[in-house]
């Protein structure tokens, strides 16, 4: 087995420099402990790169992404690049890392912990039990779609234009990738769409159903959800779900409703796979209201380190144990300002992120 990985770490901006920090402390403790060894690469991104660069990614930052074992990422944007054209804003990096890496596929695993079950703004016997992964089609759609833009009109207006575009290989892939990890959860899928409108969402479910019968995936049940009941019922009742797989703009959207779920979108981690090299980041943004205040939750981006251990680099006892950490500093009863609740012990990210490494000692 190999032990010894190059990982590239993008910071990138707002609370992005200070929740990595905490994620890669805790995998340099972890590569310690369990013998392996972790080569850290830095490099800049979004509206740091911006600054330093004049562009969000710099080609030598994609060489070294992909040269590398694995990719962290942080977050980018903040209100000082906001005014900027949009194709050279701090997002068209991440656009640009996903679509050049070939990411296809981006899972985003929404598990409550009971500790924080409360937290949620929903009942706690609504989300108490929620353990589902929505797989979310990345490198597609309406993200990437020819023709777009925005042009003027001969009167003066203007006509703004994206294009929803889904090919029978996009969809296959993604299809495989949902139902192989339904494989290994509780067999189910929901594949969601807008089918009774969206004609490419039509094929989106032709396709997924074509893949489910003809590539023998008769143990995996599959269901068809319009995006709009979708929506409703992950707050109705969001314990229904096992894998939920998308489009990407369906994807963004309801992976930040399935979020708040978990009590936090602070919470949430990711991985983005399908390439040579995975990507591993929080959900969450840069939120640059409250960046370098040691008030963020580090935790997403920690539990995202757990996945890079399980899926790019072969280590999934370590990203148990990362996970079995956390989970205990919550019943201890440790909380960010971000899920804090009466009668619970506030604490910064630093502490939260010394907390962990204190579990995996
Ligand atoms: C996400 C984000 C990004 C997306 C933005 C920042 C481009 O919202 O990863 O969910 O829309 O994909
Ligand atoms: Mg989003």
């Amino acid at each position: 087995m190999k032990t010894n990985y190059k990982i590239l770490v993008l910071s990138g901006d707002g609370i992005g420099p200070e929740v990595m920090r905490e994620g890669t402390q805790l995998l340099s403790l972890a590569a310690e402990r369990y013998e392996f060894r972790i080569e850290f690469q830095e490099g800049l991104v979004g509206g740091a790169s911006i600054d330093a660069y004049r562009k969000p990614l710099t080609d030598s930052v994609l060489e070294s992404a992909k040269g590398s074992d694995a990719v962290l990422l942080g977050a980018m944007g903040g209100p000082k690049w906001d005014s900027l054209d949009y194709s050279i804003r701090p997002e068209r990096a991440l656009l640009g890392l996903r679509q050049e890496l070939g990411l296809f596929a981006n899972l985003r695993p929404v598990k409550v912990f009971s500790a924080l079950a409360s937290a949620s703004t929903l009942r706690r016997e609504v989300v108490e039990g929620t353990d589902l992964l929505v797989v979310r089609e990345l490198t597609g759609g309406i993200y990437f779609g020819q023709p777009k833009g925005v042009t003027k009109l001969p009167d003066g207006t203007e006509r703004g234009v994206n294009t929803e575009i889904y090919t029978t290989p996009e969809i296959e892939r993604i299809a495989g990738v949902a139902f192989e990890a339904a494989r290994k959860r509780r067999r189910k899928v929901t594949s969601v769409d807008k089918a009774n409108v969206l004609e490419a969402t039509e094929l989106w479910r032709k396709v997924v159903t074509r893949v489910h019968q003809a590539k023998g995936y008769g143990d995996v049940q599959l269901e068809h959800m319009l995006v709009d009941n979708c929506a409703m019922q992950l707050i109705r009742n969001p314990k229904q779900f096992d894998v939920i797989v998308t489009t990407n703009m369906f994807g963004d959207i309801l992976s930040d409703e399935a979020a708040m779920l978990t009590g936090s979108i602070g919470m949430l981690p990711s991985a983005s796979i399908g390439g040579k090299v995975g990507m591993y980041e929080p959900v969450h943004g840069s939120a640059p209201d409250i960046a370098g205040q040691n008030v963020a939750n580090p935790l997403a981006t920690i539990l995202s380190v757990a996945l890079m251990l399980r899926h790019s680099l072969d280590q999934a006892k370590v990203a148990d144990d990362i996970e079995r950490a956390v989970e205990e500093v919550l019943n201890e009863g440790y909380r960010t300002a971000d899920i804090q609740e009466p009668g619970c012990r506030l604490v910064g990210c630093k502490e939260m992120g010394r907390l962990v490494q204190e579990k995996m000692q």
